[in-house]
């Protein structure tokens, strides 16, 4: 018998226990053990059939012996950092979907699991049940990854989905995320942005080998996304999407960033909807791949966890070798890539072409909106300062 311990008994902690019990039998099978949730740490009781194992004491999960991996499933970075440092220190697995802590320290966490010769592996944090973090770094390891690009946020891409689809207004959309156990629990970080931003680093320090601090990626979300906008891409072919993307410079630096983009609707990420992620990886030899999945919710992020358990028991350290380093140098600001730009400005085309030369207009009525050619980041925002602007996203491609 092979036992573990969940840290937080929210949705991802509930699911696990729960598909530990529902799948045991071929859990059995591949492990040739049978796995059970020995203790779960809460700070409230909560009654219920797992009533029994729930304990307010870590002492007594990372005292035990018989504990061999820990999940955690707390989220934030304080008390489960401290959690996970000790249990790593007292030679135990960690797994988590906690993406913020993967973010900021995870590159620390994975130098200590090495030092203790046991695993620290994260696969639920990106992406909820799809498999994107061992792909990245197992399957695609002949590879030198150029591009990370996405939807990365369930949460965002389900309200987005049912403004567009039912006209639904923003605040009832989000509602219904939350009630469906997709949003974060300050679903500030969904909307804004930053939740897919931590999902983004953790992209980028995975394929590019060196850490990327989250205090410097610019997020943006969608809480200032105009119906309007949307409505006059779709009309033109294209659909509006959260993206999160990071990409190697030239040079060879690295950047990233998120920021609602329009996608050109012959673009497979145009029709992911729902809560729904999708992830597009840029190999060298490989080309574009890309991963669809749930991105969010109790059971595919909770199976991701679980497989994470097998993995930690089963594997060797030399498999699970992700090549990141502390290394920050080499970020450079997103301002620098090209693209076309989106803008909808108060104003005539006349005043549009005075700035750009030549657009391609969308819609003029009273406004005029209309995409550039190829500019960077830094002479769109030059070459708009005379206008009046009342929306700016990037196009995708
Ligand atoms: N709040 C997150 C989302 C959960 O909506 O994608 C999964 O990380």
């Amino acid at each position: 018998m092979i036992q573990i311990a969940i840290m937080g008994f929210g949705t991802v902690g509930t699911g696990v226990a729960r598909v530990v019990a529902e799948n045991a039998r071929q859990i059995e099978r591949k492990l040739g053990e049978p796995l059970q949730v020995k203790a779960i740490l809460v700070r409230r009781f909560q009654d219920g059939p797992y009533r029994q194992l729930m304990t307010d004491d870590f002492e007594k999960i990372v005292g035990d012996d018989d504990i061999r991996v820990v999940v955690e499933t707390i989220g934030g970075v304080e008390a489960a950092y401290e959690y996970t440092r000790r249990a790593l220190e007292a030679g135990k697995h960690v797994v988590t979907a906690n993406k913020q802590l993967v973010a900021e320290r995870g590159c620390e966490l994975l130098a200590l699991a090495k030092r203790k010769n046991v695993s620290y592996l994260f696969e639920a944090s990106v992406g909820g049940g799809i498999p994107i973090l061992h792909p990245l770094t197992q399957c695609m390891a002949a590879n030198r990854i150029d591009e990370v690009y996405g939807i990365l946020n369930g949460t965002t891409n389900y309200i987005l989905t049912r403004m567009v689809r039912t006209g639904a207004f923003f605040s009832d959309a989000l509602r219904e995320a939350q009630a469906k156990g997709y949003a974060e629990a300050d679903p500030t970080a969904d909307v804004e942005g930053i939740d897919a931003g931590r999902k983004i680093c953790i992209l980028a320090d995975l394929a590019f080998g060196s850490q990327v601090d989250p205090a410097e990626v610019p997020v943006e979300g969608i809480s200032r996304l105009s119906l309007r906008d949307v409505k006059i891409a779709q009309r033109a072919g294209y659909r509006v999407k959260l993206l999160g993307r990071a990409v190697r410079m030239p040079g060879g630096g690295r950047t990233a960033y998120v920021a609602p983009h329009l996608i050109p609707e012959d673009n497979p990420l145009s029709g992911v909807e729902d809560v729904f992620n999708a992830v597009m990886l840029r190999g060298n030899a490989t080309g574009e791949v890309m991963f669809y999945g749930r991105g969010a919710g109790e059971l595919p992020t909770a199976s991701a966890c679980v497989a994470d358990v097998m993995e930690a028991l089963q594997s060797s350290p030399r498999r699970e070798e992700t090549g990141w380093s502390a290394d920050t140098a080499g970020f450079e600001d997103p301002l620098e890539l090209q693209s076309r730009y989106y803008f909808r400005v108060e104003g005539s085309l006349t005043d549009a072409a005075m700035a750009f030369g030549q657009v391609e207009v969308l819609s003029e009525d009273g406004e005029t909106a209309f995409l550039t050619d190829a500019i960077t980041g830094r002479d769109a925002l030059r070459q708009s300062r005379p206008l009046h602007v009342l929306a700016c996203m990037r196009v995708l491609g």
